[in-house]
């Protein structure tokens, strides 16, 4: 597709997209949207993805709304990605880092939050949290918008977003792709989000982990009939037309489950033979950041044709952008 044709069948997409159809007052997971609403914040996101490189774009739908950003979890991409996005929208942004804050003088989450938005009147908070449900606890407690970046191993829904656009951009659908998510699939809240979205937009998910690394159940809100679960690399990825490899989350991981990160690369690191059971233009993908040499080889990560890891960091910008637009600009 050359970049005209994006920018002709975007801007139709555009000027089509219904925002009456999208009815969630935050974005917390995959789990609570329906497929047209994920096919609204696609659209918006090739939108604004045809327009990124033109700084001259500069819809500023966002003008004097405050976005604050409240990470309690380490984060650059992400953390960055929504700073970008929400000041190419005109907002101005506030970033906490509350990795050590007064939460570590013993104030709890409730005082942190009222304390943040009593000061700040923020128009939407975006959040990263450790604890699982910490986005929703959130909202609970003020009167804004509020954005998951990403808690504990439940969801992500932005790169689960990110990645689909990734793949419309470079596939043109999603429907009736295979698509294969390899590696700690129980520790991670990218393989959540991916699951349910890819299954609710009608994708096959193969699932590829040892058995320690593999989930006994599988993603609220995913369509389980449309998930194979794998202990083979080779198998799982036989056929797929997207492969998509995911750091181990040693941080939420018990000791011992992995033996040793060369075992772990022999069997389930992607190398260019393994590679060879995918289709033959097939996408790698990785959320990042990523462990070379463990879950995936360096001429893999770095392949100009399959790799499409740079793209995935390229499209969090445009996809954020269109989540705050729908979010917030019904507000204004
Ligand atoms: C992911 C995350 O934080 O969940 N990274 C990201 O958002 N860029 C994946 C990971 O940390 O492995």
């Amino acid at each position: 597709m050359t970049q005209n044709n994006q920018n002709t069948s975007s801007q139709d997409n555009f000027e089509k997209v219904d925002r009456s159809a999208f009815n969630q007052d935050h974005l917390i997971g995959i789990e609570t949207l329906n497929k047209d609403e994920i096919n609204i914040i696609l659209d918006l996101a090739n939108y604004y993805a045809d327009r990124l490189d033109d700084r001259a774009f500069k819809p500023n739908i966002l003008k004097d709304q405050i976005v604050l950003t409240l990470f309690f979890e380490d984060s650059t991409r992400t953390r960055t990605s929504f700073e970008m996005a929400a000041k190419r929208l005109g907002a101005d942004v506030v970033n906490i880092d509350l990795r050590t804050s007064s939460l570590s003088k013993g104030e709890s989450l409730t005082d942190t939050i009222h304390t943040l938005h009593s000061m700040l009147r923020p128009d939407a908070i975006v959040v990263r949290h450790s604890e699982y449900g910490a986005p929703q606890f959130i909202s609970k407690l003020v009167d804004c918008p509020v954005i998951n970046a990403g808690d504990s191993w439940h969801e992500h829904p932005t790169q689960a977003l990110l990645d689909a656009l990734t793949i419309r951009r470079k596939l043109g659908k999603i429907e009736d792709l295979k698509i294969a998510i390899c590696g700690d699939i129980s520790h991670s809240r990218v393989a959540a989000s991916n699951m349910i979205l890819l299954t609710k937009l009608g994708a096959e998910v193969n699932v590829v982990a040892p058995p320690a690394l593999m989930p006994e159940k599988f993603p609220a809100g995913a369509d389980t009939a449309q998930i194979k679960k794998f202990e083979s690399l080779e198998e799982g990825i036989k056929d797929c037309d997207v492969v998509m490899m995911l750091r181990n989350q040693m941080e939420r991981m018990q000791a011992g489950l992995i033996a040793s990160e060369e075992e772990f690369f022999e069997q389930y690191g992607l190398t260019k033979e393994k590679l060879a059971n995918a289709k033959k233009n097939a996408l790698v993908m990785h959320p990042g950041p990523m462990n070379r040499g463990v879950e995936i080889a360096d001429d893999v990560a770095d392949d100009p044709v399959h790799s499409m890891i740079l793209e995935q960091v390229r499209n969090g910008v445009p996809t954020r952008m269109a989540v705050m637009d729908i979010l917030m600009k019904e507000r204004i």
